[in-house]
C-alpha cells in the first residue's frame, strides 16, 4: 500500500481514527486512513487514486444507520462531513453528499420550499440518505430527485474519460430503503422541491416531529431502524410482538419505545449487535414465519 502521506492532496486525513467518534450508534474500532474530503472533486479524486492503488475503501457517510467493526477498518474510510455545500436551483437544491439532513430540513423550511419535511429529526448526511433512500414508510429521499453526480468504480466514461457524470432516477431505480447505487458514489444531487411557505413547511415538520418524538427513541443512542418493514407490516411491530422489547445483549438493548431501535446503552460493540440482529431474526421467524431484512449496515470485522 502506498504511503498516507501520497493521499495529502484530497483533503484532511488522520491515522488510526476511532470510528467510535463518526457513528451514531458511537461503535467502531480504528479506520486504518481517515478522510474528510472539503469537495466531491476531492472525494472524486480520492476514489479514483485508491482504486488504481488497490487500497480498500469503504465509505460511512455521515455514519447513520452504519455499525463499524470493533476491530477497525482497514485501508481508506471516508466521512463526507465536509462537503457541506447546499444551492438553491430554481425551484430545488442542489447538494453537495454532506449536507446533513438536519440542515436539508431547515433549509428547505427557511425557503419555503416542501418536500423533505419526512425527513426531520433524521441524523445522516444526503449520499448516505441517498444510498438507502431514507425516508417514511410510503416516501423517500429519491421521490424528489431530479438528478444525480455519481462516482462509478471501473474503467472511466468513454466520452471525456471521466468517472463520474450525472444520471436520472430512471436510470437508477431506487426502491424502499435502497438507493441501488450499485458501488457508485454520490458527488452532488438536485432535489426538487415545491414552492409554499415558510409557515406552511413549519407546520407539516412540525407534525412529522411530534409523532418521531412520541414513538421512536429519539433522544437515545442508536442507528435509526435496525430492520425494513416487511410488505404491509412493520418490523417494529413484529419484534415487539415477539417479546423482545427491553431485551438486552452486552451494551444494546432492543427499545422500549420503539422496537425496531437498537439502543446503545454504554459500552455496546459491534459483536453485541450482530448477536442481538440474529436474535431478533431467530425469534422474529419462529413467532411469526416473517424473515427481516437488515436496514442497518454491519460493516465486517477485518481479516
Ligand atoms: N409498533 C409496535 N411496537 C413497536 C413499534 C411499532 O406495535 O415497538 C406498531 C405501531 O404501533 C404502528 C406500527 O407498528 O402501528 C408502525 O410503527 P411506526 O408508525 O412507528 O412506523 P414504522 O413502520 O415502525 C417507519 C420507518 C421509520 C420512519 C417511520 C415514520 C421503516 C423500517 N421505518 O417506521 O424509518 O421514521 O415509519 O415515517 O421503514 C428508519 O428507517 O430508520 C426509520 C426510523
Amino acid at each position: 500500500m502506498p504511503s498516507p502521506a501520497a493521499y495529502s492532496d484530497f483533503g484532511p486525513m488522520r491515522l488510526n481514527e476511532p470510528l467510535s467518534n463518526w457513528t451514531t450508534m458511537r461503535i467502531g474500532g480504528p479506520a486504518e486512513m481517515f478522510f474528510e474530503p472539503h469537495k466531491p472533486e476531492h472525494l472524486a479524486d480520492l476514489l479514483t487514486a485508491l482504486e488504481k492503488d488497490g487500497v480498500p475503501w469503504t465509505l460511512i457517510g455521515g455514519g447513520a444507520n452504519t455499525v463499524a467493526p470493533d476491530g477497525g477498518i482497514p485501508g481508506a474510510v471516508i466521512h463526507t462531513g465536509n462537503m457541506r455545500r447546499l444551492f438553491r436551483d430554481g425551484n430545488g437544491l442542489r447538494l453537495w453528499p454532506g449536507v446533513t439532513l438536519p440542515t436539508l430540513v431547515r433549509s428547505a423550511q427557511g425557503l419555503g420550499l416542501s418536500g423533505v419535511e419526512k425527513l426531520v429529526g433524521v441524523p445522516g448526511h444526503v449520499g448516505g440518505a441517498l444510498a438507502m433512500n431514507a425516508g417514511s414508510v410510503e416516501w423517500g429521499i429519491w421521490d424528489q430527485v431530479e438528478e444525480i453526480v455519481l462516482w462509478s468504480p471501473g474503467p472511466a466514461n468513454e466520452e471525456d474519460g471521466l468517472k463520474f457524470r450525472t444520471w436520472s432516477p430512471k436510470e437508477i431505480q431506487p426502491a424502499y430503503r435502497h438507493g441501488n447505487l450499485g458501488g457508485r458514489v454520490v458527488l452532488e444531487t438536485l432535489l426538487t422541491l415545491e414552492e409554499s411557505t415558510p409557515l406552511a413547511v413549519k407546520a407539516t415538520q412540525d407534525e412529522f416531529l411530534k409523532r418521531k418524538n412520541q414513538s421512536q427513541p429519539v433522544k437515545l443512542t442508536s442507528a435509526g431502524c435496525a430492520f425494513k418493514n416487511p410488505n404491509g407490516d412493520s418490523a417494529g411491530r413484529l419484534i415487539d410482538s415477539a417479546g423482545l422489547k427491553g431485551h438486552c445483549i452486552g451494551g444494546v438493548a432492543v427499545s422500549d419505545i420503539h422496537a425496531n431501535f437498537l439502543v446503545n446503552q454504554g459500552g455496546a460493540s459491534a459483536a453485541d449487535v450482530r448477536q442481538m440482529l440474529d436474535i431478533i431474526e431467530q425469534t422474529v421467524l419462529e413467532k411469526s414465519g416473517v424473515s427481516l431484512e437488515r436496514e442497518l449496515v454491519v460493516l465486517p470485522e477485518p481479516l
